[in-house]
C-alpha cells in the first residue's frame, strides 16, 4: 500500500524540501515552492484504481488502433456545441475560465438544467441561491445540487450517482485533506484537477471546472491547469455591456477558432444568432469611426472599432487600446506616423471594439487604421464602408484569408463598399481615396 505523505517542490528546477520555502537554495528563484502530494513505497505509481494500474505499459503501432469518432453529448446550447467542436466529449475535463461576475455560473447551469442526471456541485453557492439563479432562468428547479468542498468525498459520490454530466463550480474551492495547504492554493488547485481528471477518463464523464482568473492571471489560478485539462474556454466580455464572447483557447477535440457569442439578459444567457447585425445596431456616422470583417472561425464578423484622436498633455502620449491588442496597436500608430507623415507624436489614441469583443486578427489593421485617421482629420467615413486588410510595416496592405466570405457577409448587411487592397496599394492611396 502506498503511503501518502506531501513535498514542497520548486516549480523551476524540481528542489523538494519538507517544509515551505520562500527561496530556493538551489536556483534562487523566488515564491516558486508548491506543496504537492508524494507517495512513497510499492504501487505508488498505481494508486487511485486507474486504468494502467497493476498493468504493464504496452507499445502499440496506431494502424492497431481503431478509429472512432469522439462521442459527444449535446449541450442543448448551440454556440457552446460549436465552440466545443460539435458538442461535450466523454470523458473530457473542460475548464471554464474568466473574471468574476462574468456568467459563467449562469452559463453552466444552464448547460445542467439542459442536460439529464447531471450534478452541479457547488463549492461557493448554497443550493438555496443556485435555486434563485435557476428561477431567474425561468426554468424547472429540476437539477441536483451537491454542497461539498472535498474533492474525495465528491469524487466517491460521483462514483455512486454516475451522473451524466459534472459541473464543479469552483475548483479553487476544492481542497484534499492530503494537502496542508489551504483551498485555492496552487497545491491544492492542481491536485484537486488531477484527481477530477482521473476520474472523467476512468468514468467517461465529462467534468466542467469553474475556474476565476486572479488579477496576476497566475496565481492559483486556471494557468496552473492548462496542460491538465482537455479544452479550455474563457468567457470574456466587458461586465459594463451584455455581450460575452465564449473562446476555446485550447481543445483536444475541435479548433480553437470558434467562437460563441451570447447576451447576458435577465433570464440568462441568450444566444446571440446574427452577431453582426447586433454589434453594428448602435453605431453612429461620425468621425473616428470604421467597420472590419473579422472571422471568428469559419464565421465572418462585422465589427465597428471606433478611435479617439486628441491633443496629449502628457510629456509621453497614451495610445490605448479595448478589444486590440496594445503592441499591434502602438505599431499601427507607427506605420500612419512614419509612412504617412500624420503627426501622431503629441496626440492621445484611444482605440475600443465596440461590444466587448477582443480582435486578434490582422485583417481588422487597415479598418484600426483608417479609425485613427478619420479621428485625427475630424473625417467621417462613408457609412456603407468596411475594411479588410493586414498592413505591412511598409504601410503595405496585404491580402486576408477568406476574402469573399468576408465581402458576403458584408454586402449581405447592406456594406456595398467593401475596401481590401492588394501588395500594390499602399496605405497612402487609401487614406487618401476615403478623405478626399
Ligand atoms: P454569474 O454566473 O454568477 O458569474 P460568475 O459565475 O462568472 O462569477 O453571473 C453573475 C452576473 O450575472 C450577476 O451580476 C447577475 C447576472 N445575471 C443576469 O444578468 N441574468 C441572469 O439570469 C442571471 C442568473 C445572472
Ligand atoms: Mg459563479
Amino acid at each position: 500500500m502506498a503511503k501518502l505523505t506531501t513535498v514542497y517542490t520548486c516549480q523551476q528546477c524540481g528542489y523538494k524540501s519538507s517544509t515551505y520555502l520562500g527561496k530556493c537554495p538551489q536556483c534562487d528563484s523566488w515564491n516558486s515552492f508548491v506543496e504537492e502530494v508524494e507517495q512513497v513505497g510499492r504501487g505508488a505509481k498505481a494508486q487511485d484504481g486507474g486504468s494502467i494500474a497493476g498493468k504493464r505499459a504496452e507499445i502499440v503501432n496506431l494502424s492497431e488502433v481503431d478509429k472512432l469518432d469522439y462521442k459527444r453529448i449535446d449541450s442543448g446550447i448551440g454556440e457552446l456545441n460549436r465552440v466545443l467542436g460539435g458538442g461535450i466529449v466523454y470523458g473530457s475535463l473542460i475548464l471554464v475560465a474568466g473574471d468574476p461576475g462574468i456568467g459563467k455560473s449562469t452559463l453552466l447551469t444552464q448547460l445542467a438544467l439542459n442536460i439529464n442526471k447531471s450534478l452541479y456541485v457547488a463549492g461557493e453557492e448554497s443550493a438555496r441561491q443556485i435555486k434563485i439563479r435557476v428561477e431567474r432562468i425561468k426554468q424547472k428547479a429540476n437539477i441536483s445540487v451537491l454542497n461539498e468542498t472535498d474533492v474525495d468525498t465528491i469524487v466517491g459520490l460521483i462514483e455512486d450517482y454516475k451522473p451524466s454530466v459534472v459541473i464543479i463550480d469552483s475548483i479553487q474551492t476544492l481542497e484534499t485533506q492530503d494537502l496542508d495547504s489551504v483551498a485555492g492554493s496552487v497545491g491544492q488547485v492542481r491536485e484537486s484537477a488531477h484527481r477530477l481528471q482521473r476520474l472523467a477518463k476512468r468514468m467517461h464523464i465529462p467534468i466542467f471546472l469553474v475556474g476565476h482568473v486572479t488579477k496576476e492571471g497566475t496565481v492559483a489560478g486556471p494557468r496552473t491547469l492548462e496542460h491538465l485539462v482537455d479544452v479550455v474556454l474563457s468567457l470574456e466580455g466587458d461586465p459594463g455591456n451584455q455581450f460575452r464572447v465564449l473562446r476555446a483557447t485550447k481543445n483536444r477535440f475541435g479548433s480553437t477558432d470558434e467562437v460563441g457569442i451570447f447576451e447576458m439578459e435577465e433570464g440568462g444567457m441568450v444566444e446571440v444568432k446574427n452577431p453582426s447585425k447586433l454589434f453594428l445596431d448602435t453605431k453612429i456616422d461620425a468621425p473616428g469611426s470604421a467597420v472590419v470583417v473579422v472571422m471568428t472561425g469559419l464565421r465572418p464578423l462585422l465589427v465597428e472599432i471606433q478611435a479617439l484622436v486628441t491633443k496629449t498633455s502628457l510629456p509621453v502620449p497614451r495610445r490605448t487600446g479595448s478589444g486590440v491588442d496594445n503592441n499591434r496597436l502602438q505599431l499601427l500608430v507607427a506605420v500612419l506616423q512614419k509612412r504617412l507623415r500624420l503627426p501622431l507624436f503629441d496626440q492621445d489614441i484611444f482605440v475600443n471594439v465596440t461590444g466587448g469583443l477582443k480582435i486578434t486578427e490582422p485583417a481588422a489593421d487597415l479598418g484600426i487604421c483608417m479609425a485613427i485617421a478619420s479621428s485625427f482629420k475630424d473625417l467621417t467615413i462613408n457609412p456603407k464602408t468596411v475594411f479588410m486588410g493586414e498592413v505591412g510595416l511598409l504601410g503595405e496592405i496585404r491580402e486576408v484569408r477568406n476574402p469573399e466570405k468576408r465581402a458576403n457577409e458584408a454586402k449581405k448587411l447592406g456594406f456595398g463598399n467593401v475596401v481590401s487592397f492588394n501588395n500594390t496599394k499602399i496605405l497612402t492611396q487609401a487614406i487618401k481615396q476615403l478623405t478626399k
